[in-house]
Protein backbone atom coordinates (compact mmCIF):
# COMPACT_ATOMS: atom_id res chain seq x y z
CA UNK A 1 0.00 0.00 0.00
CA UNK A 2 1.58 3.50 -0.44
CA UNK A 3 -0.36 7.32 -0.28
CA UNK A 4 -1.31 6.80 -4.13
CA UNK A 5 -3.25 3.60 -3.17
CA UNK A 6 -4.53 5.37 -0.11
CA UNK A 7 -5.77 8.45 -1.29
CA UNK A 8 -6.85 6.89 -4.97
CA UNK A 9 -9.17 4.37 -3.03
CA UNK A 10 -10.49 7.22 -0.81
CA UNK A 11 -11.23 9.65 -4.20
CA UNK A 12 -12.84 6.42 -5.51
CA UNK A 13 -15.56 6.61 -2.55
CA UNK A 14 -15.94 9.94 -1.88
CA UNK A 15 -14.80 12.16 -4.80
CA UNK A 16 -12.23 14.63 -5.36
CA UNK A 17 -9.42 16.14 -3.28
CA UNK A 18 -8.84 19.95 -3.48
CA UNK A 19 -5.09 20.35 -4.07
CA UNK A 20 -5.22 21.47 -0.58
CA UNK A 21 -6.19 18.64 1.06
CA UNK A 22 -3.66 16.21 -1.31
CA UNK A 23 -0.89 19.03 -0.41
CA UNK A 24 -2.10 18.03 3.59
CA UNK A 25 -2.03 14.08 2.83
CA UNK A 26 1.20 14.34 0.90
CA UNK A 27 2.69 15.87 3.70
CA UNK A 28 1.15 15.04 7.12
CA UNK A 29 -0.86 11.71 6.44
CA UNK A 30 0.30 9.68 9.91
CA UNK A 31 1.77 6.52 7.64
CA UNK A 32 2.73 8.32 4.34
CA UNK A 33 3.59 11.62 4.87
CA UNK A 34 6.37 13.48 3.84
CA UNK A 35 6.92 15.21 7.34
CA UNK A 36 5.42 12.21 8.90
CA UNK A 37 8.00 10.06 7.80
CA UNK A 38 11.00 10.48 5.51
CA UNK A 39 11.95 14.68 6.01
CA UNK A 40 14.96 14.96 4.78
CA UNK A 41 16.78 17.91 4.38
CA UNK A 42 20.15 18.84 3.24
CA UNK A 43 22.36 18.68 0.59
CA UNK A 44 22.01 14.55 0.87
CA UNK A 45 18.48 14.69 0.92
CA UNK A 46 15.55 16.54 -0.93
CA UNK A 47 16.37 20.47 -0.76
CA UNK A 48 18.40 23.12 1.04
CA UNK A 49 17.13 25.25 2.83
CA UNK A 50 18.91 28.97 3.62
CA UNK A 51 20.33 27.78 7.66
CA UNK A 52 21.99 24.85 6.19
CA UNK A 53 23.69 26.75 3.10
CA UNK A 54 25.30 29.14 5.53
CA UNK A 55 25.39 29.91 9.42
CA UNK A 56 25.45 33.34 8.43
CA UNK A 57 21.77 33.49 7.88
CA UNK A 58 21.01 32.18 11.28
CA UNK A 59 22.82 34.38 13.21
CA UNK A 60 21.94 37.51 11.14
CA UNK A 61 18.63 36.36 12.12
CA UNK A 62 19.90 35.97 15.89
CA UNK A 63 21.32 39.60 15.70
CA UNK A 64 17.61 40.94 14.40
CA UNK A 65 15.86 38.80 17.68
CA UNK A 66 18.41 40.62 19.97
CA UNK A 67 17.93 44.10 18.47
CA UNK A 68 14.23 43.79 18.06
CA UNK A 69 14.37 42.83 22.17
CA UNK A 70 16.46 45.94 22.50
CA UNK A 71 14.09 48.25 20.65
CA UNK A 72 10.99 47.12 22.66
CA UNK A 73 12.66 48.52 25.60
CA UNK A 74 14.59 45.02 26.88
CA UNK A 75 11.63 43.17 28.35
CA UNK A 76 12.13 40.83 31.69
CA UNK A 77 11.08 37.80 29.60
CA UNK A 78 10.03 37.10 25.83
CA UNK A 79 9.11 33.87 24.23
CA UNK A 80 11.92 33.42 21.28
CA UNK A 81 9.82 30.98 19.13
CA UNK A 82 10.61 29.05 15.99
CA UNK A 83 7.79 27.49 13.60
CA UNK A 84 8.66 24.85 11.53
CA UNK A 85 12.71 24.42 12.85
CA UNK A 86 13.93 21.60 10.29
CA UNK A 87 16.77 20.21 11.84
CA UNK A 88 17.04 22.97 14.54
CA UNK A 89 20.58 24.56 12.45
CA UNK A 90 18.50 27.97 12.39
CA UNK A 91 17.67 28.09 15.97
CA UNK A 92 21.08 26.86 17.06
CA UNK A 93 22.89 29.81 15.13
CA UNK A 94 20.04 32.24 16.29
CA UNK A 95 21.02 31.31 19.86
CA UNK A 96 24.75 31.30 19.43
CA UNK A 97 24.68 34.66 18.04
CA UNK A 98 22.25 36.71 20.65
CA UNK A 99 24.98 36.16 22.86
CA UNK A 100 26.55 38.63 22.24
CA UNK A 101 23.50 41.08 23.26
CA UNK A 102 23.70 41.08 27.35
CA UNK A 103 20.81 40.08 28.92
CA UNK A 104 18.77 39.00 26.00
CA UNK A 105 18.91 35.25 26.35
CA UNK A 106 18.63 35.55 29.82
CA UNK A 107 14.77 36.98 29.22
CA UNK A 108 13.91 34.19 26.40
CA UNK A 109 11.65 31.13 26.65
CA UNK A 110 12.69 29.00 24.15
CA UNK A 111 10.15 27.63 22.30
CA UNK A 112 9.72 25.59 18.95
CA UNK A 113 6.73 24.48 17.06
CA UNK A 114 6.85 21.16 15.25
CA UNK A 115 4.38 18.82 13.98
CA UNK A 116 6.84 16.43 12.74
CA UNK A 117 7.97 13.49 15.14
CA UNK A 118 10.80 12.82 13.16
CA UNK A 119 12.45 16.40 12.86
CA UNK A 120 11.46 16.77 16.82
CA UNK A 121 13.98 14.12 17.30
CA UNK A 122 16.66 15.76 15.14
CA UNK A 123 16.06 19.30 16.91
CA UNK A 124 16.18 17.74 20.37
CA UNK A 125 19.66 16.09 19.47
CA UNK A 126 21.01 19.52 18.59
CA UNK A 127 19.33 21.75 21.07
CA UNK A 128 18.93 19.59 24.10
CA UNK A 129 16.66 20.55 27.02
CA UNK A 130 17.01 24.70 26.11
CA UNK A 131 13.67 24.63 24.35
CA UNK A 132 10.77 23.50 24.89
CA UNK A 133 8.38 22.48 22.10
CA UNK A 134 4.48 22.75 20.74
CA UNK A 135 2.56 21.19 17.81
CA UNK A 136 0.75 24.28 17.28
CA UNK A 137 1.53 28.18 18.32
CA UNK A 138 -1.71 28.66 20.44
CA UNK A 139 -0.16 26.01 22.84
CA UNK A 140 2.87 28.83 23.35
CA UNK A 141 2.05 30.71 26.41
CA UNK A 142 0.45 33.94 25.58
CA UNK A 143 1.59 36.05 28.54
CA UNK A 144 4.90 37.91 27.46
CA UNK A 145 6.06 39.59 24.33
CA UNK A 146 6.68 37.51 21.28
CA UNK A 147 9.96 37.22 18.94
CA UNK A 148 9.09 34.70 16.58
CA UNK A 149 10.68 33.48 13.10
CA UNK A 150 10.28 31.32 10.57
CA UNK A 151 11.99 29.99 7.57
CA UNK A 152 10.68 27.94 4.83
CA UNK A 153 7.05 27.54 7.01
CA UNK A 154 4.19 29.60 5.03
CA UNK A 155 5.15 27.28 1.65
CA UNK A 156 3.84 24.15 3.75
CA UNK A 157 0.46 25.56 4.24
CA UNK A 158 -1.15 24.28 1.48
CA UNK A 159 -3.42 26.21 -1.04
CA UNK A 160 -6.59 25.45 -3.18
CA UNK A 161 -5.70 26.19 -7.06
CA UNK A 162 -8.57 27.62 -9.09
CA UNK A 163 -8.36 28.08 -12.79
CA UNK A 164 -10.25 31.14 -15.14
CA UNK A 165 -11.81 29.07 -17.99
CA UNK A 166 -13.37 30.30 -20.99
CA UNK A 167 -17.11 30.12 -18.55
CA UNK A 168 -15.65 31.55 -15.62
CA UNK A 169 -13.61 30.11 -12.40
CA UNK A 170 -13.34 26.26 -11.54
CA UNK A 171 -11.20 24.43 -9.07
CA UNK A 172 -8.44 22.24 -10.24
CA UNK A 173 -8.55 19.27 -8.01
CA UNK A 174 -6.96 15.90 -7.37
CA UNK A 175 -8.74 13.52 -9.15
CA UNK A 176 -8.74 9.70 -11.07
CA UNK A 177 -7.81 9.40 -14.58
CA UNK A 178 -9.08 6.65 -17.06
CA UNK A 179 -6.25 4.22 -15.75
CA UNK A 180 -7.91 4.43 -11.92
CA UNK A 181 -4.34 6.65 -11.29
CA UNK A 182 -4.06 10.43 -9.33
CA UNK A 183 -4.69 13.06 -12.08
CA UNK A 184 -5.95 16.71 -11.95
CA UNK A 185 -8.95 17.11 -12.61
CA UNK A 186 -11.94 20.51 -13.11
CA UNK A 187 -14.68 21.38 -10.81
CA UNK A 188 -16.87 23.63 -10.02
CA UNK A 189 -15.92 26.65 -7.69
CA UNK A 190 -18.14 26.63 -4.21
CA UNK A 191 -20.91 29.70 -5.27
CA UNK A 192 -19.65 31.90 -2.38
CA UNK A 193 -16.05 31.74 -3.14
CA UNK A 194 -15.00 35.77 -4.16
CA UNK A 195 -12.16 35.29 -6.94
CA UNK A 196 -10.35 38.25 -8.81
CA UNK A 197 -10.64 39.32 -12.55
CA UNK A 198 -7.99 37.29 -15.06
CA UNK A 199 -7.79 35.95 -18.30
CA UNK A 200 -8.67 32.69 -19.60
CA UNK A 201 -6.41 30.38 -17.98
CA UNK A 202 -4.72 32.09 -15.24
CA UNK A 203 -4.59 30.11 -11.96
CA UNK A 204 -5.02 31.54 -8.41
CA UNK A 205 -4.10 29.97 -5.45
CA UNK A 206 -5.38 30.36 -2.27
CA UNK A 207 -4.18 29.38 1.21
CA UNK A 208 -6.87 30.02 4.01
CA UNK A 209 -3.94 28.21 6.26
CA UNK A 210 -1.23 30.93 5.23
CA UNK A 211 -4.50 33.59 6.10
CA UNK A 212 -4.96 32.28 9.30
CA UNK A 213 -1.35 32.11 10.32
CA UNK A 214 -0.92 35.78 9.35
CA UNK A 215 -4.04 36.37 11.69
CA UNK A 216 -3.14 34.14 14.25
CA UNK A 217 0.37 36.00 14.58
CA UNK A 218 -1.05 39.64 13.84
CA UNK A 219 -3.38 39.40 16.76
CA UNK A 220 -1.12 38.06 18.96
CA UNK A 221 1.79 40.76 18.31
CA UNK A 222 -1.10 43.08 18.83
CA UNK A 223 -2.09 41.53 22.34
CA UNK A 224 1.56 40.76 23.66
CA UNK A 225 3.51 42.94 22.00
CA UNK A 226 6.86 41.64 19.80
CA UNK A 227 7.50 40.68 16.23
CA UNK A 228 7.23 37.55 13.63
CA UNK A 229 9.76 37.40 11.06
CA UNK A 230 8.26 34.98 8.23
CA UNK A 231 10.93 34.40 5.32
CA UNK A 232 10.10 32.06 2.48
CA UNK A 233 9.38 31.99 -2.03
CA UNK A 234 6.78 33.93 -2.72
CA UNK A 235 4.86 36.93 -4.31
CA UNK A 236 5.48 40.35 -2.38
CA UNK A 237 2.40 41.24 -4.76
CA UNK A 238 -0.99 39.80 -5.52
CA UNK A 239 -0.95 37.82 -8.66
CA UNK A 240 -1.72 34.57 -10.78
CA UNK A 241 0.39 31.51 -11.36
CA UNK A 242 0.37 27.60 -10.59
CA UNK A 243 3.60 27.21 -8.06
CA UNK A 244 3.04 23.89 -6.83
CA UNK A 245 6.25 22.02 -6.72
CA UNK A 246 7.15 18.92 -5.73
CA UNK A 247 10.99 18.58 -4.93
CA UNK A 248 12.78 14.96 -4.36
CA UNK A 249 16.57 14.91 -4.40
CA UNK A 250 16.70 18.29 -5.64
CA UNK A 251 14.82 17.47 -8.84
CA UNK A 252 11.22 19.00 -9.36
CA UNK A 253 8.75 16.05 -10.09
CA UNK A 254 5.35 15.32 -10.97
CA UNK A 255 3.31 16.73 -8.19
CA UNK A 256 0.80 13.49 -8.62
CA UNK A 257 4.06 10.92 -9.11
CA UNK A 258 5.05 9.94 -5.77
CA UNK A 259 2.70 11.24 -2.82
CA UNK A 260 4.72 11.17 1.05
CA UNK A 261 7.89 10.59 -1.08
CA UNK A 262 8.63 14.07 -1.97
CA UNK A 263 8.36 17.61 -0.58
CA UNK A 264 5.35 19.57 -1.89
CA UNK A 265 5.08 23.19 -1.59
CA UNK A 266 3.26 26.26 -2.85
CA UNK A 267 4.39 29.60 -2.94
CA UNK A 268 3.81 31.95 0.21
CA UNK A 269 1.43 34.34 -0.04
CA UNK A 270 2.62 37.42 1.15
CA UNK A 271 -0.24 39.55 0.34
CA UNK A 272 -2.79 37.49 1.99
CA UNK A 273 -0.48 37.25 5.44
CA UNK A 274 -0.27 40.80 5.58
CA UNK A 275 -3.65 41.98 5.09
CA UNK A 276 -4.50 38.96 7.66
CA UNK A 277 -2.33 40.48 9.97
CA UNK A 278 -3.02 43.82 9.54
CA UNK A 279 -6.77 43.23 9.65
CA UNK A 280 -5.94 42.14 13.50
CA UNK A 281 -4.34 45.71 13.73
CA UNK A 282 -0.66 44.82 13.15
CA UNK A 283 1.69 46.46 11.32
CA UNK A 284 3.56 44.74 8.23
CA UNK A 285 6.37 45.15 6.03
CA UNK A 286 8.17 43.09 3.80
CA UNK A 287 11.73 43.18 2.11
CA UNK A 288 13.71 40.80 -0.47
CA UNK A 289 15.80 38.45 1.27
CA UNK A 290 19.01 40.31 -0.22
CA UNK A 291 17.81 43.22 0.88
CA UNK A 292 16.84 42.38 4.39
CA UNK A 293 20.09 40.26 4.63
CA UNK A 294 22.00 43.25 3.32
CA UNK A 295 20.37 45.77 5.51
CA UNK A 296 21.30 43.10 8.54
CA UNK A 297 25.09 43.56 7.58
CA UNK A 298 25.54 40.09 5.74
CA UNK A 299 28.64 41.71 3.65
CA UNK A 300 30.23 42.88 6.71
CA UNK A 301 29.23 39.39 8.27
CA UNK A 302 30.77 37.25 5.36
CA UNK A 303 34.50 39.49 4.96
CA UNK A 304 34.69 38.63 8.86
CA UNK A 305 34.56 35.34 8.60
CA UNK A 306 37.29 35.54 5.33
CA UNK A 307 39.45 37.35 8.12
CA UNK A 308 39.06 34.43 10.60
CA UNK A 309 39.66 31.92 7.89
CA UNK A 310 41.26 33.31 5.00
CA UNK A 311 41.08 29.27 3.60
CA UNK A 312 37.40 29.79 3.25
CA UNK A 313 37.00 31.90 1.43
CA UNK A 314 36.08 31.20 -1.75
CA UNK A 315 32.75 28.79 -0.36
CA UNK A 316 31.39 31.60 2.17
CA UNK A 317 31.91 33.40 -1.08
CA UNK A 318 29.14 30.91 -2.63
CA UNK A 319 27.06 30.78 0.27
CA UNK A 320 27.16 34.73 0.04
CA UNK A 321 26.04 34.27 -3.19
CA UNK A 322 23.57 31.70 -3.06
CA UNK A 323 21.61 33.74 -0.16
CA UNK A 324 21.54 37.19 -1.89
CA UNK A 325 22.11 37.01 -5.68
CA UNK A 326 19.13 37.58 -7.43
CA UNK A 327 19.13 34.50 -9.62
CA UNK A 328 19.72 32.79 -6.58
CA UNK A 329 17.71 33.08 -3.51
CA UNK A 330 18.46 36.52 -3.24
CA UNK A 331 14.95 38.12 -5.01
CA UNK A 332 12.25 34.82 -4.99
CA UNK A 333 12.78 34.78 -1.27
CA UNK A 334 11.46 37.60 0.80
CA UNK A 335 11.58 38.49 4.66
CA UNK A 336 8.38 39.19 5.96
CA UNK A 337 8.01 41.30 9.34
CA UNK A 338 4.65 41.35 11.16
CA UNK A 339 4.72 43.53 14.76
CA UNK A 340 2.79 45.28 17.31
CA UNK A 341 2.42 49.12 15.92
CA UNK A 342 4.40 52.04 17.34
CA UNK A 343 8.25 50.51 16.82
CA UNK A 344 9.74 49.18 13.80
CA UNK A 345 12.07 46.11 14.11
CA UNK A 346 15.65 45.96 12.74
CA UNK A 347 15.82 45.96 8.81
CA UNK A 348 12.47 46.91 8.19
CA UNK A 349 13.01 50.85 8.79
CA UNK A 350 10.63 52.21 5.61
CA UNK A 351 10.08 49.18 3.96
C1 LIG B 1 10.88 23.26 4.62
S1 LIG B 1 11.12 22.80 6.27
C2 LIG B 1 12.04 24.22 6.85
C3 LIG B 1 12.93 23.87 7.99
C4 LIG B 1 13.76 25.00 8.58
N1 LIG B 1 12.97 26.15 8.93
C5 LIG B 1 14.86 25.41 7.63
O1 LIG B 1 14.81 26.52 7.12
O2 LIG B 1 15.77 24.60 7.42
C6 LIG B 1 9.50 23.03 6.96
C7 LIG B 1 9.41 22.86 8.45
O3 LIG B 1 8.07 23.18 8.86
C8 LIG B 1 7.51 22.09 9.60
N2 LIG B 1 6.05 22.15 9.41
C9 LIG B 1 5.36 21.80 8.32
N3 LIG B 1 4.04 22.07 8.51
C10 LIG B 1 3.94 22.62 9.75
C11 LIG B 1 2.87 23.14 10.53
N4 LIG B 1 1.62 23.11 10.06
N5 LIG B 1 3.14 23.65 11.76
C12 LIG B 1 4.42 23.67 12.24
N6 LIG B 1 5.48 23.19 11.54
C13 LIG B 1 5.23 22.68 10.33
C14 LIG B 1 8.22 20.89 9.04
O4 LIG B 1 8.12 19.75 9.85
C15 LIG B 1 9.64 21.45 8.95
O5 LIG B 1 10.25 21.52 10.22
Amino acid sequence: MTLADKLAAEIGEGGPLTVAQFMTACLHDPQFGYYATRPALGEAGDFVTAPLVSQMFGELIGAWAAVSWQRMGEPAQVRLVEMGPGDGTLMSDVLRAARTAPGFLEACDVWLVETSEPLKARQAERLGDAVSWAAALADVPGDAPLILFANELLDCLPARQFVRTATGWAEQVVGLGADGRLAFRMAPTPANLLLPDAREGAVFEQSAPQEALGAELGARVVRDGGAALLVDYGRSLPGFGDTLQALRRHEKVDPLACPGEADLTVHADFPAVMAAARREGASAAILTQAEFLARLGIGERAEALVRARPDKAPAIGRQLNRLVAADQMGELFKACCLHSPGWTPPAFEEA
